[in-house]
């Protein structure tokens, strides 16, 4: 066996752990959902860092179960130490911090946005370089420029809402659960995008995004409709809400692609495990000749395997990180 990487991730509301053999094979993927805030319609931080206390141990046991390792056999214990929330960053770093130091092996902090960007390099570790990199997620919507593994650039992000926030606040506008990104793509399956919502485009050079005008369009419709006592067909509002945000996405990242020169695109973060955006993007991108590259759903969403790929190019470098590393939820790139 190469190199081994114990990971952790618990930056939002999924406690996971996961070992990761030279950046690229995955042993073990272990992800514990947090369902006790779908009751409070969104994550509720005291009671996440609290399930993250009750779950890390025994999440880390069962990666290292699955993969047929002891702790012995680890090289090094990365976590992720922001952005998020700060009482559940900590629990996963501190835990790592505390295996390395016991271990006396390297620790390796990763920001959760570079490790969104390597679930790109785990499924595709010869993704083609220069890429553009979509990431939407919950807490983000940026678009990257990759030039090698240690060059890269921000070319846009969003101005308000995130993609993925987005779709939680008009999933909770429409009555559905949490989170809503999942549940809102079900509905929208079963209705027709056949009501215009607007697409925020921003100056037409920018990369950068805006959705919470989009939010604000679909919640005056449904008020509108209600005061007026017209029918309100919800698969329809979800699919037009869904095809407004998805079309903004895909037309940005073509566009930053096009203006790059990119050899490639890569999306990942929650939202690009969405059915509807990995057929539009790859149909839009096979018109312009740009090979497309998303990983399977579940390196999409929050997971320790995209850490701990993260930190073995990190590893490559001598990158380590001090054990006063702090979690710093607002972390900039
Ligand atoms: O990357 P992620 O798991 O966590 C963050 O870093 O935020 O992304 C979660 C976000 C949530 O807002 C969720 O509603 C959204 O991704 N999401 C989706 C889908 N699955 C998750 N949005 C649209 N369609 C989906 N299928
Ligand atoms: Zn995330």
């Amino acid at each position: 066996m190469g190199n081994v990487i114990l990971a952790i991730e618990t930056s939002c509301d999924e406690t996971a752990a996961a070992v990761v053999v030279d950046g690229v094979e995955v042993r073990a993927n272990i992800i514990a959902s947090q369902d006790i805030h779908r009751r409070y319609g969104g994550v509720v931080p005291e009671i996440a860092s609290r399930r993250h206390l009750e779950n890390i141990v025994p999440v880390v046991q069962e990666a290292l179960d699955r993969a047929g390792i002891t702790l012995a056999r680890v090289d090094a214990v990365a976590a992720t130490y922001g952005p998020g929330l700060v009482g559940s960053l900590l629990v996963g770093l501190s835990y790592a911090k505390g295996l390395a130091f016991a271990l006396e092996k390297p620790f390796i902090g990763i920001h959760h946005l570079v490790g969104h960007i390597y679930a790109g390099f785990l499924e595709y570790p010869e993704l083609p370089l220069p890429a553009v990199c979509l990431v939407a997620s919950g807490g983000h919507t940026s678009l990257f420029y990759l030039v090698s593994h240690e060059e890269r650039y921000l070319l846009g992000s969003t101005r308000d809402d995130a993609a993925g926030e987005a779709f939680d606040k008009v999933a909770r506008a429409l009555g559905l659960g949490y989170p809503g990104g999942p549940e809102l793509e079900r509905l929208a399956h079963k209705g027709k995008p056949n009501i215009y919502f607007p697409r925020a485009w921003l100056e037409e050079d920018s990369l950068d995004f805006s959705f919470s005008g989009l939010k604000t369009a679909v919640a005056n419709y449904l008020r509108q409709s209600r005061e007026t006592g017209q029918d309100i067909c919800l698969p329809d509002v979800a699919a037009s809400f869904q095809e407004a945000v998805i079309e903004v996405l895909v037309v940005k990242t073509l566009q930053a692609a096009r203006r790059k020169g990119a050899s490639s695109i890569l999306a990942v973060g929650g939202v690009a495990s969405n059915q509807y955006f990995r057929r539009s993007l790859k149909t839009a991108a096979l018109e312009v000749g740009i090979p497309v590259f998303i990983p399977r759903p579940v390196y999409c969403t929050d997971n320790a395997a995209m850490i701990g790929c993260a930190a073995y190019y990190q590893y490559l470098r001598g990158q380590f990180s001090s054990l006063d590393l702090d979690a710093v939820p607002d972390l900039p790139l």
